[in-house]
């Protein structure tokens, strides 16, 4: 057997550990001198003091302004001043952080500032695409560019701290949150994970424009049985330990601060009180010394979940557990002192959680300066910067993936005569910032029909028409909608408007309070009307380009089948429209590639790529009794890595440099890609392999490597991967991340389904 290479985990607190399955994947986050000053200061605190820093309280009020009465903010103002709060969210504004860090200092015994966090999620006020549709950039250079922007802005806010990334792997379209992750896979997903902690807390987490990241939902959060938010997840430790933990483990490997806890729980255990994940894993094996927060009262939800009595067992449970720093239940301000006092709680346990908290404060320069992001000309001068807006745009125009494009109805000429456009989500200034938009202006954002007019040519008139619209009363983001169901009288003009068209633009989708938490769908299919719609303005004119503004998989196979072209467009941020119309007149070669496979119908999900193949896999004999359904195929109907372009690349003479690999060797996997098409293009060359025969099953296909390549017409490249036997480990029935010699195979091409093959062994 091969292993990692070991070493000796920091924090090995669980006795029972082995050593063989100890990965020290974090390093620390302060320096040992650090660590004597907390020490030092631990001595001094009283219970009530460490307990006040493992609380953190929502903002549900303006410090600097006018006090809606319902916030009781004598009583949030009293907390602060107390020394009752550690750490605050939703505080926004140097002038707002400002005022409640000097509440805190002013009174603290201690003078130990808060810490104030947010959720930063795909930008602050410069709004990038949503994380699903930035993942089918797969362009970690570019991720990590948005995400420092984001630290940027969020920095000069007064922010030192966002909750993101969002790691969970998502297989379930119905799962609202699946917008906020980077998809299915475990590889890509830690890739971007690890991008984006980079571009958060950059190489300095002191350094003015950085913040600390947050991996969550730790774990299994993108796993709630049927996508039902906030539902249970039942995951086998072989799932947790291959599917969904690499991405957690890859931020913390790129230097993640914190980590938050996720509202599911795991096989029966509440992950807010999983000692398993908390303890056993992340602080134990991967050695994070950083801190876990909870989830929004996810101490107080161990009620719901039924493992707690009441706050103070669910108190007692989450910090036994692992979980540092309260949000919002007020579990530990209420119950954690009197539980160390009457000994159901160790106090060792509470002050390793404290120790967390204040090395989070250091290593982020709190102690230096309380203060240090609270500088308003910088906040004038940084936030909205306008400088910003170029990478918005260019990393957008990335995530656009290109699903279909018959007869090669794009990109448009300039010569086109009329175009309608059609839709509500066409003229949606709103629905582009997506979910989670955080401090983005409302309406920001560039719509569709506005990048059209401004890059059309001028012979070319636009035509507008809503059609139907999408719900039948706008709801105030983020709160409930109803969809339309009944108003078609929009219908005609929709139809006459495409008649005498060239050609359509219709924008159909979801709009952003469609998606996100507490967004789930039993049917992401199209909804209200719209595929109704899109059926008489085809009957009217079928040259139509449909651009889907979405924050999850759809499922359209209407759509698939008949309309000759399809943009998928997510919410891409305030940059969308112009990014949309780059595409479809040709200024930018679409390049997109799915982070996470399309079903063909409902019924399929979860459908992902890297599935197992079971005792009767769907290329076996016999027409029945396989793996299969009688009225749909197995297949998705976009797969994992799916992406056209407005050229084409031809793959050949795929060649490996040995037949075998040894456990301490390397092999060279090489392809030539041709572009065979008439304009530059840029190709996603994708590798994955396959383990033949393990000591636990494996999937038929997983990602391990990808090269985006840029070439001109004619072009041909060599493109080379190398793979190692590190590549090849995974959660082996011995219970270590290892690899197993035997027989693998090799797949190279341009999605998860289009590739060639070779194979080789591994000694
Ligand atoms: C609940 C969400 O699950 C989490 O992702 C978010 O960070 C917190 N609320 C704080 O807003």
């Amino acid at each position: 057997m091969l292993r990692f290479p070991i070493s000796i985990c920091l924090f090995a607190t669980i006795a029972s550990l082995s050593i063989t399955t100890v990965i020290g994947a974090a390093a620390p986050l302060v320096d040992a001198a650090t660590e004597e000053k907390i020490t030092a200061l631990l001595g001094q605190m009283t219970l009530a003091e460490k307990v006040g820093q493992l609380t953190q309280d929502s903002s549900s009020f303006d410090l600097t302004g006018p006090v809606p009465k319902e916030a009781k903010p004598r009583d949030r103002y009293d907390r602060i001043r107390s020394g009752a709060v550690g750490s605050m969210l939703n505080v926004c504004g140097v002038a707002a952080v400002h005022e409640a860090q000097r509440l805190a200092l002013e009174n603290s015994r201690l003078k130990i500032p808060m810490i104030f966090g947010y959720d930063v999620i795909h930008g602050y006020r410069t709004c990038f695409p949503i994380p699903l549709g930035e993942a089918a950039s797969w362009n970690l250079t570019a991720i990590e560019a948005t995400a420092h922007i984001a630290a940027m802005e969020a920095a000069a806010s007064g922010l030192n701290w966002t909750f993101a990334p969002m790691v969970d792997i998502a297989r379930d379209a119905r799962w609202g949150r699946v917008m906020e992750g980077a998809g299915e896979d475990p590889y890509l997903g830690g890739l971007i994970a690890g991008a984006r902690v980079r571009g958060f807390q950059g190489a300095d987490l002191k350094a003015p424009d950085a913040i600390a990241a947050c991996a969550k939902h730790f774990a299994g959060y993108g796993f709630a049985e049927a996508g039902r938010d906030y539902n249970v997840a039942d995951i086998s430790e072989h799932t947790l330990r291959n599917v969904v933990l690499p991405p957690f483990k890859a931020a913390v490997e790129a230097g993640a601060a914190t980590l938050m806890n996720s509202f599911n729980e795991i096989g029966g255990v509440p992950a807010t009180a999983n000692a398993h994940i908390l303890r056993d894993i992340l602080k134990g094996e991967w050695g994070f010394s950083g801190l876990v927060v909870s989830d929004w009262q996810s101490i107080g939800e161990l009620r719901g979940h039924g493992v707690a009595r009441d706050l103070a067992d669910a108190a007692r449970l989450a910090i036994t557990a692992g979980s540092d720093m309260d949000m919002e239940a007020r579990a530990y301000g209420d119950h954690l002192a009197e539980l160390v006092r009457s000994g159901a709680v160790k106090e060792a346990l509470v002050d390793d959680a404290v120790r967390r908290v204040l090395r989070v404060k250091f290593a982020v320069g709190l102690f230096e300066d309380p203060f240090r992001h609270c500088d308003p000309a910088r906040e004038k001068a940084v936030v909205g910067n306008p400088a910003f807006l170029a990478t918005a745009r260019d990393v957008a125009r990335k995530s656009i993936v290109l699903l279909k494009n018959d007869g090669g109805l794009l990109p448009l000429s300039l010569k086109l005569k009329r175009i309608a456009v059609i839709g509500p989500l066409a003229a949606d200034k709103d629905t582009p910032l997506g979910g989670w938009r955080a401090q983005a202006l409302p309406e920001s954002a560039v719509s569709l029909l506005e990048g059209i007019k401004a890059a059309a040519g001028p012979a070319t008139k636009i035509v507008y028409v809503v059609g139907a619209p999408l719900l039948a009363k706008p709801g105030d983001f983020p709160y409930e909608v109803v969809f339309n169901t009944t108003d078609r009288s929009g219908f005609s003009a929709a139809v006459s408007a495409a008649r005498s068209a060239d050609l359509v633009i219709m924008a159909v989708g979801e709009t952003a309070i469609q998606t996100g938490e507490g967004r789930s769908q039993a049917d992401p299919g199209l909804k209200g009307l719209q595929e109704e719609l899109l059926r008489e303005v085809y009957a009217a004119n079928p040259r139509i380009v449909v651009v889907l503004m979405n924050g999850r998989p759809l499922t359209l196979p209407w759509v698939a089948d008949h309309v000759p072209a399809i943009v998928e467009a997510w919410h891409l941020g305030s940059e969308a429209g112009h990014a949309i119309a780059d595409v479809l007149f040709g200024h930018y070669n679409p390049s997109g590639r799915l982070p996470i496979s399309f079903p063909r119908v409902v019924g399929q999900v979860p459908v992902y790529y890297n599935h197992k193949s079971t005792g009767r896999p769907m290329d076996s004999e016999g027409k029945v009794y396989w793996s299969h359904y009688a009225d749909v195929a197995n297949e998705p109907q976009y797969p994992f890595g799916f992406g056209l372009s407005y050229t084409t690349f031809a793959y050949s003479d795929l060649r490996l440099s040995a037949p075998a690999l040894t456990a301490d060797g390397s092999l060279t996997v090489a392809v030539k890609v041709a572009n065979t098409g008439k304009v530059a293009g840029t190709e996603t060359v994708q590798l994955y392999v396959r383990d033949r025969v393990g000591s636990v099953t494996r999937p038929v296909k997983e990602l391990k490597g990808f090269r985006q390549i840029l070439l001109q017409p004619g072009e041909r490249q060599d493109v080379t991967f190398t793979l190692t036997s590190a590549d090849l480990a995974f959660y082996t029935a011995r219970g270590v991340w290892e690899a197993e010699p035997g027989e693998f195979q090799v797949f190279v091409g341009a999605n998860s389904r289009d590739v060639t093959t070779a194979e080789f062994v591994l000694r």
